[in-house]
């Protein structure tokens, strides 16, 4: 990833490529920086805000030539648009664009003030800057040949505001945006690659990185533990199934550990009731829950968050060999419900069926899953909402402040009983897909019945997890949507305890 440092230089002192600046829409006055920046260039800002050639538009960036009047050789303007409107995804945003713009320059460097909503705490505003910054750099390109010329070294100057307070806010901002960047790639990575043997095995390597246990299940593992639900999947795929089990921290005396579930279908084919051909390639992607739940977890030991967390990613192909699972089929899965597979394409809550069943047994709450389970979410909340079901307010309450405070869209929706009848089985105590109409929300009353009683959330992440273009600080491909949310949530959870211990 791109080097972020921390400089004490002035905006007339720093000699490098470029130098970024925001710059409000409208009347609104320039801060401080580009008042200063303005200065030396002989008012070329302003000039260009009175002519209406620099409008100060969010998101929108204008480069300019400084012709030696600087010590940088450009300054990029960053639109910072009506600072009324400015909200905490407008502050990552603007970074991300202006990285992006100086990639598109081809510069290997470059020097930015930390722009501001000056309600917030200097450390906020630089973690939203690096967040930006390091999330609109990222990209996927382990497999080109072609090595593309990029920005190596992104220089932040604190300048008035206190040294420390910033170099704490892009202490954050890198640990977060690591464990986005974890996430994506982990998407992005080809299904002949990461099978479900390899992201086990990724998954180890971070965590003895981290210092976090980390254990895997086998297929015999998983046998004795009766996950019935999971192997089924498995059936189709010469690839062996795992259950990975990570652990963070040590749990206080009393105090329940949060546990985090992220569906890791590796590839999904849909099986023997298979999908057709078109953009089949982005199934690739079906692990978008676990990588989530691997990248918050990542992100979480950097930052070092106090109090205990886990985290259980069921991993697996969904493919179609000779011994594959077949409609009709009956499994048990493991806390002993039976489910009839009227569709093995709706093999996300099969195996989040035995995860959650462990869960449960292992005493773990709040549970919070994260799958990329329903196109059916897609149609109710288009590409923009994550969906959202909880049987407890309290839980769903915790998961939407969190989403609020990580700048993630995310809806609640309704689980109820009224629903229930569209899951009853003929053969078996339910089956695995209630028909098209409230397909989400079935899936959602499906994952219910392996909870019991434990709080719990569910995420479908299906809309959000993969981007068709590059945006703000999203870039095509995995969007490692969640990651931040995740992390929210527990440092929540973690700073509540503390407090009522
Ligand atoms: N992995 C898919 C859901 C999905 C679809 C995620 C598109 C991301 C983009 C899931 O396993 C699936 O196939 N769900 C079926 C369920 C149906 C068979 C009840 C679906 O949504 O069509
Ligand atoms: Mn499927
Ligand atoms: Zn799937």
């Amino acid at each position: 990833m791109v080097d972020i440092t921390v400089r004490d230089e002035d905006v007339t002192g720093y000699a490098g490529p470029a130098l970024v600046v925001a710059v409000p829409a409208g009347e609104a006055s320039l801060n401080e920086a580009a008042r200063e920046v303005d200065e030396r260039l002989d008012g070329l800002i302003s000039t260009l805000r009175a002519a209406g050639e620099l409008n100060g538009k969010r998101g929108e960036t204008t480069i300019l030539h400084t012709m030696g009047k600087l010590a940088a050789e450009r300054v990029i303007v960053v639109g910072a648009g009506d600072p009324e409107t400015l909200t905490v995804a407008g502050l990552r945003r603007m970074a991300a664009v202006a990285a992006r713009t100086a990639r598109k320059a081809a510069l290997s460097s470059y020097a930015t003030t930390v722009y501001r909503r000056e309600d917030l705490p200097a450390a906020t505003d630089a973690q939203l800057l690096v967040e930006g910054t390091l999330l609109g750099l990222y990209r996927f390109d382990g497999y080109r040949q072609s090595d593309i010329e990029d920005v190596r070294e992104v220089v932040v100057l604190p300048r008035a505001l206190d040294r420390a307070e910033v170099e704490e806010g892009v202490r954050r901002g890198r640990e977060i945006a690591a464990g986005v960047a974890l996430a994506r790639d982990l998407i992005n990575e080809p299904p002949n690659v990461l099978t479900p043997t390899e992201l086990a095995r990724r998954a180890q390597a971070m965590a003895a990185e981290h210092g976090m246990s980390c254990e895997v299940f086998d297929r015999e593992r998983m046998r004795e533990l009766g996950m019935g639900a999971i192997l089924g999947v498995a059936e189709g795929s010469d690839e062996p199934p795992a259950f990975i089990v990570l652990r963070h921290g040590t749990p206080r005396d009393g105090a329940p550990v949060p546990c985090l579930v992220g569906k890791g279908i590796t590839f999904d084919s849909g099986g023997i009731s298979i999908k057709p051909a078109e953009n089949m390639h982005q199934m690739k992607g079906d692990m978008g829950g676990a990588a989530a739940v691997l990248g918050a977890m990542r992100a979480l030991a950097g930052l070092g968050v106090d109090g205990a967390v886990a985290a259980l990613v069921p991993t697996t192909e969904n493919l179609l060999g000779g011994r594959a699972q077949t409609p009709g089929d009956i499994v048990r899965a493991m806390n002993g419900v039976t489910i009839e597979i009227i569709n093995t394409d709706a093999e996300g809550r099969l195996i989040l069926a035995d995860a959650l069943s462990y869960a449960v047994r292992e005493g773990y709450a709040p549970l919070v899953d994260v799958a990329t389970l329903t196109g059916a979410a897609s149609v109710a909340l288009g590409p923009v909402y994550t969906a959202v079901f909880a049987n407890d307010d309290g839980t769903a309450t915790s998961v939407l402040d969190a989403s609020k405070a990580a700048g993630e869209k995310m809806w609640r929706m309704p689980l109820d009983e009224a629903f229930e009848d569209l899951i009853k089985s003929d053969v078996a105590d339910i089956k695995n897909t209630g028909g098209r109409a409230g397909g989400s929300i079935t899936a959602a009353m499906f994952l219910q019945h392996f909870v019991g009683e434990t709080p719990w959330a569910h995420l479908d992440i299906a809309p959000t997890s993969w981007s068709d273009k590059d945006e703000g600080e999203r870039a095509k491909g995995g969007s490692g949507v969640a990651v931040r949310t995740l992390v929210a949530l527990v440092e929540a959870m973690a700073a509540n305890q503390a407090v009522s211990n």
